[in-house]
């Protein structure tokens, strides 16, 4: 039997996270630079319905069965399994491996759980269709996550820059003229699901107050569509500003993020935002391709422990 291989990109969050929770729209787009890939391999001598899981990355190598059924890897192979309705896979080990980094609000769950639930259907003779992939992939991210949006795992499936909306059927965006980012990575693992559980707190004491700040949110993001639609890619910096200082106010930025956000301003760039769930992981900024190294060494010396230079819409 052939070995069955799939791979999903990292994502980032270019406008809207947080407030999309709450039923407002984000845009986000694929980050190919980096990559979760799931590789499933028949194993003729193994006993029948056994199936091995190693992740090296996270130091995991298990028999799906010893597995608690909320272990997000578990739950995506037994999500297919049940779906396909196969009582006992053919014995196999799958193997996962990932470049992007955890907890960064690189959308690496989603990513995971998308490359293993592409390459063990497909092992198992039934590759899943893209809609089913994102839609069993978001039941996992209600594990990492526990309310998700469904964005990570839309972007990550699907592979094309989006406008979201929870619960609404995906659109995707048209880029009329491709645009580079700088993505810098603090460094520090924030688990969204902590963030989005403070921001939940916040909210739910001050709903007036957070509803507006989602409001605001909400104009950003489709004056952002706007200007990526129409090409007028200068207005993006601002509002990537804007977004940010709102995001600021919810109290999901941290003062490395901040510092990072303003290095890359003095290093030219258009415009800067934290980008997912914030308090740590990535940051991005708007740059003219002739500033993205320039941008990029200007992060790093402020602190970055990584600099992605990517382009949106090519
Ligand atoms: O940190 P990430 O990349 O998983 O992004 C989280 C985005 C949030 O809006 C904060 C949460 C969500 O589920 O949409």
């Amino acid at each position: 039997m052939p070995a069955f291989t799939a791979s999903a990109p990292g994502k980032i969050i270019l406008f809207g996270e947080h407030a999309v929770v709450y039923g407002r729209p984000a845009i986000a787009a694929p980050v190919s630079q980096v990559k979760a890939k799931a590789n499933v391999t028949a194993d003729p001598k193994g006993t029948p319905g056994n199936v091995r899981i190693h992740a090296p990355d996270i130091g995991l190598e298990a028999s799906l069965g010893d597995l608690p059924a909320d272990q997000p890897l578990a739950a995506a192979i037994q999500g297919v399994l049940t779906s396909l309705r196969v009582k006992r896979a053919p014995a196999c080990s799958i193997k996962v491996s990932s470049t992007i980094p955890v907890a960064a609000g690189l959308g690496s769950g989603a990513a995971v759980s998308v490359a293993m639930i592409r390459a063990f259907s497909a092992f198992l003779g039934h590759p899943l269709p893209d809609e089913t992939i994102s839609a069993m992939a978001f039941e996992v991210e209600k594990l990492h996550h526990g309310t998700p949006s469904g964005i990570d795992n839309t972007v990550v499936t699907f592979t094309k820059p989006v406008y979201f909306v929870k619960g609404q059927p995906i659109e995707t965006l048209r880029v009329s003229r491709p645009f580079t980012l700088v993505i810098g990575d603090t460094g520090i693992a924030s688990p969204t699901k902590a963030s989005v559980g403070d921001v939940r707190a916040a909210w739910q004491a001050n709903k007036a107050q957070y509803e507006a700040y989602f409001d605001s949110i909400h104009g950003i993001v489709d004056s952002a569509r706007s200007a990526i639609e129409s090409g007028v890619i200068e207005l993006l910096g601002p509002l990537m500003d804007a977004n940010h200082g709102i995001l600021k106010k919810i109290g999901v930025s941290c003062s490395e993020l901040d510092t990072l956000t303003l290095a890359a301003r003095k290093a030219g760039a258009l415009g800067a935002k934290l980008c997912g769930g914030g308090r740590g992981g990535n940051m991005i900024a708007l740059v003219s391709k002739d500033r993205a190294e320039a941008v990029a060494a200007a992060l790093k010396k402020a602190g970055a422990v990584r600099g992605i230079i990517t382009e949106i819409g090519k």
